[in-house]
């Protein structure tokens, strides 16, 4: 495979098994099959940054995606990592895409829907406002060709689709046009609740849970007491295991939805383990992880910088 990958992870808290099956588990699939492509996977620290207005906190998240990001098995020879604040083009563009956008089509985007669903339209910054320019620029500053992200995101692929095409149609030929990849078994991972895992609806399991909040949050997990078998339980379960096996696990435990909950404890303490144990021994030593920030920063800024002058000549401000 010969292609541009890339995706962003928000510096916004831990990540949990909806960010991981939905999107990062691709990353690491993806980077490992296009070893003649080119791969970029970065902290979007300056979109986090509507949410996290906090210096010590959003240099600790965004160090914390890093370590995250090698824990699940990212490797900074396959892979470039860096840091969205760490290359000014992203800005830089995402200012010339404003210009290029309505303020009716903006009004559009899911971020800035449901930052009105929980407050007040003057209480929404226009940095949430205008959250999809700049993710558009993330991505086409690169010549990206696949974006792997979860459902909530395809929407804003579709803009960074249309803004590619309307910056070429105003200006020539300049961006190419990327293609979300979602995969069909964990396009929106739902949560202990039944709602779709996220961060602000508390309904998470942390990627790197430890025991004791593995059992805590499956055993808070709903269950309905009508069906069949407690379907809440069995999405997770089947995120990591064969839905033949389960099935037999299901049947046989009919009812005892304790008894199943305490198999998924288990699995799920299989499963995480290996990572959480990798994930600390890479936290450990701080000064590595910086240095592959550096690294990454070297390598995306030529790219960026190469492709803003072509950016700036076509619209004459070179
Ligand atoms: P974020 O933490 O919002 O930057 O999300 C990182 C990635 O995880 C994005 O590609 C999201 O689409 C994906 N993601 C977040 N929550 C879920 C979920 N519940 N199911 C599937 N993908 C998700
Ligand atoms: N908006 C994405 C999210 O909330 C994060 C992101 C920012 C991103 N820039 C990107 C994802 C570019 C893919 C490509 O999850």
């Amino acid at each position: 495979m010969q292609k541009t990958i890339l995706s962003g992870v928000k510096p916004t808290g831990r990540p949990h098994l909806g960010n991981y099956f939905g999107a990062m588990k691709q990353f690491v699939e993806l980077q490992n099959k296009n070893k003649d492509g080119i791969n970029y996977f970065f902290i979007a620290d300056y979109h986090a940054l509507n949410l996290i207005q906090n210096a010590k906190e959003i240099r600790e998240l965004s160090l914390g995606v890093v370590i995250d990001f090698l824990a699940i098995g990212l490797d900074p020879k396959k892979s470039v990592i860096f840091k969205q604040s760490d290359i000014q083009e992203h800005t830089e563009l995402a200012w010339i895409f404003d210009t290029i956008t309505t303020v009716p089509y903006l009004k559009r985007a899911h971020a800035y829907k449901d930052a009105l669903t929980k407050g007040k339209e003057e209480e929404v910054s226009a940095g949430t406002f205008t959250y999809p320019m700049l993710m558009a620029a993330d991505i086409l500053l690169y010549d990206t060709d696949i974006v792997p992200v979860g459902q909530d995101q395809k929407q804003h692929i579709e803009f960074a689709r249309d803004t590619a095409e309307k910056f070429n149609r105003i200006f020539g030929e300049t961006f190419k046009i990327p293609d979300a990849y979602i995969v069909k078994n964990a396009e929106t991972v739902l949560g202990t609740d039944g709602k779709k895992m996220s961060k602000s609806y508390n309904n998470t399991i942390p990627l790197f849970a430890t025991d004791e909040e593995i059992e805590k949050t499956v055993m808070s997990i709903v269950t309905d007491s009508s069906g069949e078998r407690p379907e809440n339980v069995f999405a997770i379960h089947s995120l990591f295991k064969s839905k033949e096996e389960l099935e037999k696990v299901y049947k046989e435990n009919k009812g005892k939805y304790k008894v199943l909950k305490e198999a998924l404890i288990k699995d799920l303490k299989d499963f995480i383990k290996p990572m959480r144990k990798k994930r600390e021994k890479i936290a450990s030593d701080k000064e590595a992880v910086y240095k592959i920030l550096e690294e990454g920063k070297k390598k995306a800024r030529a790219t960026a910088r190469a492709k803003m002058q072509r950016v700036k000549k076509v619209i004459g401000v070179d």
